[in-house]
């Protein structure tokens, strides 16, 4: 780790700290500590990345000639790693490609996860370039108690939700790794050259190995690294290896791309620049991440609509307060009421959540009302995703999983195959 945004190694596990009861945030965990939230500001502090400013979001606006995404303009998606570098090469017309991933350890996926993906897919149609996802069916083998084949069956089940979301088939390439690694010899090679960059050292500190994990955990981020290289895609790219990479996910990943942005410059790569998401929380309050391990906290893009308006119902924390009439005195509190919190997330109309603030604050609203404006939301696009999923064969999932040219303009004319 010589140099750059990498310095910063302590970012996911410092054990002062978290024995300390303050927030741990790592791929694989995610909590508050004693607080009662998380505070982002310190984790960009502590991980080194940039908050996503005034300033940036203008020049987003500029270069895109679109107003900013609903969870740009609301700071859900509040931080990155050199995205400037990517507005800079869209207004110059230059090729990039959008990169995003999952590690399929359930068989559907909850809200969470549909975040990073309902973005990406707007990012896909207002940039039209590229997109590659990379399903994890090796790493969840490694880490969880599943099969190689339990852990490749849910990649495919979660591809059908993906593709449910709305990716075009023309412009994007889904991949397991258990498949595409054992078919890829660019894919490998990547990833055994960048191995050869870390040592096992820079490993335990950036992500927190223990003497007692499995080796396999230890050479995996390096496949999680290798998808930010354009040359692991010889038939998207024709074998060029400085197409730059754009990645949003939630910020729980950064450990692996503050990685893979170390290794790139010393195997003459790009890095790879990241657009970092908060965490969509669960329903028992703002403090936790959405987690598929805690059934009551999930709303999956599996459950019916009965299941949704029930797990709301009974779940979903409340900044009301105890009474009614305390309530018409006193107002609630949007900062911790989850069906708040979900409506910034899914409630694109500024205008409308703006009024759902101020009448829930007055105490003129109950939680009740925000609860049933949030189960209608919710279950007419989990309803959309599963009619979708209803017409997704597995053929549909092989052709967007077979290795092949995508279709994209702007890009057309500085690639040569
Ligand atoms: P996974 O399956 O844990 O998560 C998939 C994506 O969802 C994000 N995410 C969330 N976002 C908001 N709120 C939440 N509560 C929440 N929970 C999960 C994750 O940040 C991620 O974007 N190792 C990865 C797989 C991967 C990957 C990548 C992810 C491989 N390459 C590149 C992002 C970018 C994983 O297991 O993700
Ligand atoms: N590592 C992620 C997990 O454990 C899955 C993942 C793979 C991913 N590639 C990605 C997430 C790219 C976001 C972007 O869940």
């Amino acid at each position: 780790m010589a140099e750059g945004d990498s310095n910063n190694t302590n970012g996911s596990v410092d054990r002062e700290i978290t024995e300390g009861n303050v927030q741990n945030v790592t791929p694989w965990t995610a909590t508050t500590g004693s607080e009662a939230t998380f505070d982002y500001q310190r984790l960009i502090k502590q991980f080194g990345t940039t908050p996503v400013d005034e300033e940036l979001i203008k020049k987003y606006e500029r270069i895109t000639g679109k107003k900013a995404h609903h969870l740009i303009r609301r700071n859900v998606f509040f931080s990155h790693r050199s995205l400037d570098d990517i507005l800079d090469l869209y207004e110059k017309k230059q090729p990039f490609y959008l990169y995003t991933g999952r590690g399929p350890s359930s068989e559907s996926m909850h809200l969470g996860h549909l975040i990073p993906f309902m973005f990406t897919k707007h990012l896909q149609d207002i940039f039209d370039v590229p997109l590659v996802i990379q399903l994890t069916d090796d790493e969840k083998f490694l880490w969880r108690d599943l099969t190689l084949e339990e852990a490749h069956h849910m990649a495919i089940e979660n591809a059908k939700e993906i593709i449910s979301i709305g990716f075009d088939i023309n412009k994007t390439f889904i991949f397991t790794d258990l498949n595409y690694i054992a078919q890829s010899r660019e894919f490998l090679s990547n990833v055994l050259k960048i191995q050869k960059c870390v040592n096992l050292n820079q490993a335990k500190k950036v992500f927190g190995f223990e003497d007692t994990d499995n080796i396999g955990k230890v050479g995996y981020p390096a496949v999680q690294a290798a998808t930010a290289f354009s040359n692991s895609f010889p038939f998207i790219f024709g074998g060029r290896p400085d197409i730059s990479c754009l990645i949003p996910c939630a910020i729980d990943q950064d450990p692996f791309f503050r990685v893979t942005r170390d290794v790139a410059p010393r195997l003459g790569y790009q890095k790879p620049s990241t657009f970092y998401s908060s965490f969509f929380p669960g329903l028992e309050g703002p403090g936790s991440k959405m987690s598929a391990s805690i059934p009551t906290s999930s709303i999956f893009l599996s459950d019916s609509p009965k299941t949704i308006k029930d797990k709301i119902n009974k779940h979903a924390f409340s900044g009301g307060k105890d009474t009614i009439e305390e309530h018409r005195k006193l107002g609630g509190d949007t900062t911790v009421d989850i069906s708040y919190q979900y409506l910034t997330f899914f409630l694109e109309d500024d205008e409308a959540l703006a009024k759902i603030k101020k009448d829930y604050e007055s105490g003129e609203l109950l939680t009740g009302y925000l609860k049933k404006e949030l189960i209608s939301i919710l279950q007419k696009i989990i309803k959309d995703i599963q009619d979708r999923k209803a017409t997704i064969t597995d053929e549909v999932v092989q052709e967007f999983m077979k290795p092949r040219p995508l279709n994209f303009k702007f890009m057309s004319t500085n690639i040569n195959y």
